[in-house]
């Protein structure tokens, strides 16, 4: 993706003592980002303020999250913003995130034109509240024709029913007659997954300290480098991206072969 130098760097003006933007080689920054944000509920305990409030303040970590990444030239950026478990929460707060989905993008939907930002949903968006999933599919139409950055939001995902919808998709093929057994190798498999089309993720990033993957694109990371931090999705700054990325250019990726260094 074509990257603006001089926008970056004003962007990263002012660094804080331990990281700055010469901390990273930007020839070699990943392709695909993808982050686990968690940390929400505990940031708002931690302040006496209910879970909504570090929704609300996620949903800032977000956009600057979408910002740097169209700064550094990421090509694609993905989240984890609900899961297939997440239904069990409280009635309210899965109520509070469907209305903070639909608001939020309502609102942003200028960032992403203005950005060239092309938006996918990794999930079945299918069985989101009517308000959600049309704010979801006006999102998709009106970002189809965007040739920048593609940012894939997780919603309503699962990997492990990613996976059994894939395996149903080949065998409903295989037993029609369209599809030979021999026929099925990994690219077939992957181009049945929410994410076909998008390069795997090289670096994952998980906040709030938690060593999990939590169901989450579990073919996609199978060489995927992770990095968690300790710092609560709301507190995750644009200093802690570059932590990250710093941190994944010092790591030697051998993809099960040898190192080359
Ligand atoms: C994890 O924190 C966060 C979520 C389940 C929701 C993610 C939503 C946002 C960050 C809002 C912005 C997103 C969009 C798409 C508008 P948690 O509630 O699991 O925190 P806890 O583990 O501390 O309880």
């Amino acid at each position: 993706m074509i990257r603006d130098e001089a926008k970056l760097r004003a962007y990263y003006a002012n660094p804080p003592e331990d990281v700055c933007l010469e901390d990273i080689d930007l020839d070699r920054v990943p392709r695909h980002v993808s982050f686990i944000m968690d940390g929400n509920g505990r940031w708002a305990q931690a302040k006496g303020l209910p879970r909504s409030s570090g929704h609300a303040a996620g949903v800032d970590s977000l956009r600057e999250v979408v910002t740097t990444s169209v700064r550094l030239g990421i090509d694609v950026l993905s989240a984890y913003a609900f899961s297939t478990e997440n239904w069990r929460r409280s009635q309210e707060e899965v109520g509070l995130l469907m209305h903070l989905f639909a608001t939020t993008l309502v609102h942003e939907l200028p960032l992403f034109h203005q950005e060239n930002v092309r938006l996918q949903f990794l999930g079945d968006i299918s069985e989101l509240p009517a308000e959600t999933r049309e704010v979801f599919l006006r999102g998709l139409s009106e970002t189809a024709d965007h040739d920048g950055m593609t940012f894939a939001l997780a919603v309503n995902y699962g990997s492990r029913a990613e996976l059994v919808r894939a395996a149903r998709s080949i065998a409903r093929d295989v037993g029609a007659g369209t599809l030979g057994a021999d026929q099925i190798d990994e690219d077939l498999f992957a181009s049945r997954l929410y994410t076909q089309g998008l390069p795997d993720p090289e670096l994952l990033v998980r906040t709030s300290g938690e060593l999990r993957l939590s169901n989450y694109l579990l073919w996609q990371l199978a060489y995927t480098e992770i990095f968690v931090t300790d710092v609560l999705w709301p507190d995750f700054t644009k200093w802690d991206y570059l932590r990250a990325i710093r941190a994944y250019q010092g790591r030697d990726r051998r993809f099960g072969g040898v190192s080359t260094a």
